[in-house]
């Protein structure tokens, strides 16, 4: 199964909103550390909404279908926090761990200080790949965990590959706005009184 992962904003939100509506309830708990309701997810949407600038999105794909998400937030005090989540059904077949790496070299290129992860004690998978990718994981005493991470700076590879990731989204999204644009004059030049 080939995974792509690609970075997005909020044109996809709903899809994500969906995507989290439709975890099973110990899914649920275990991205949120506690069992969020639709109607608080559809709260963390609406703020997503208000704040655009404060989150990033990844979703994991195979095919047509989405199958995974990374987000992060952005806190008053410039850290960020991360979270991952995968449709049960597409977990632990590395999809988690290619989500946490597009989102670290992001933050990477970025020179995002610090990111750190909510880990429910109970669960081993993330503290996992917490470790994994150099987040130190430390007890709160009350049923969770915090995984941070200082960011350290891209190498000269990684903030060339992320260069050029980026200015392949710019380049998707001038095509957009291009076709958009070409619409916008063929209509004008045509009006449908004339035609
Ligand atoms: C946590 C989650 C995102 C992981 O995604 P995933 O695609 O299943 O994870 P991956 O397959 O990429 O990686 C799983 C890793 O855990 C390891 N693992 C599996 N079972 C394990 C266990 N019981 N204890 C420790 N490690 C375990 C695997 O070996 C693998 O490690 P590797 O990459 O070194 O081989 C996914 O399980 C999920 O969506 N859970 C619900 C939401 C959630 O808990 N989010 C995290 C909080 S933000």
């Amino acid at each position: 199964m080939t995974v792509y992962i690609q970075h997005t904003n909020i044109y996809r939100i709903n899809d994500y909103s969906n995507h989290l509506k439709a975890l099973p309830d110990e899914d649920r708990y275990s991205r949120f550390g506690y069992r969020i309701s639709d109607y608080n997810i559809d709260q963390l949407i609406l703020t997503m909404c208000y704040h655009p600038k404060d989150h990033e999105l990844w979703y994991a794909s195979t095919g047509d279908k989405r199958v995974g998400w990374g987000h992060m937030a952005k806190n008053t005090d410039g850290s960020w926090e991360l979270a991952v989540s995968v449709d049960h059904e597409y977990q632990r077949q590395g999809i988690g761990d290619k989500l946490i790496t597009e989102m670290l070299a992001w933050a990477k290129f970025h020179t995002i200080p610090e990111v750190y992860m909510h880990c429910i004690e109970d669960n081993k998978v993330i503290q996992h790949l917490a470790v994994k990718h150099d987040l130190k994981t430390k007890s709160r005493g009350d049923g969770e965990r915090t995984a941070a991470l200082e960011v350290p700076e891209s190498n000269v590879f990684e903030a060339n590959a992320q260069l050029w990731k980026e200015h392949n989204e710019i380049m998707t999204e001038f095509a957009r706005l291009r076709k958009r644009y070409k619409e916008l004059w063929s209509n004008a030049m045509l009006p449908k009184s004339l035609l």
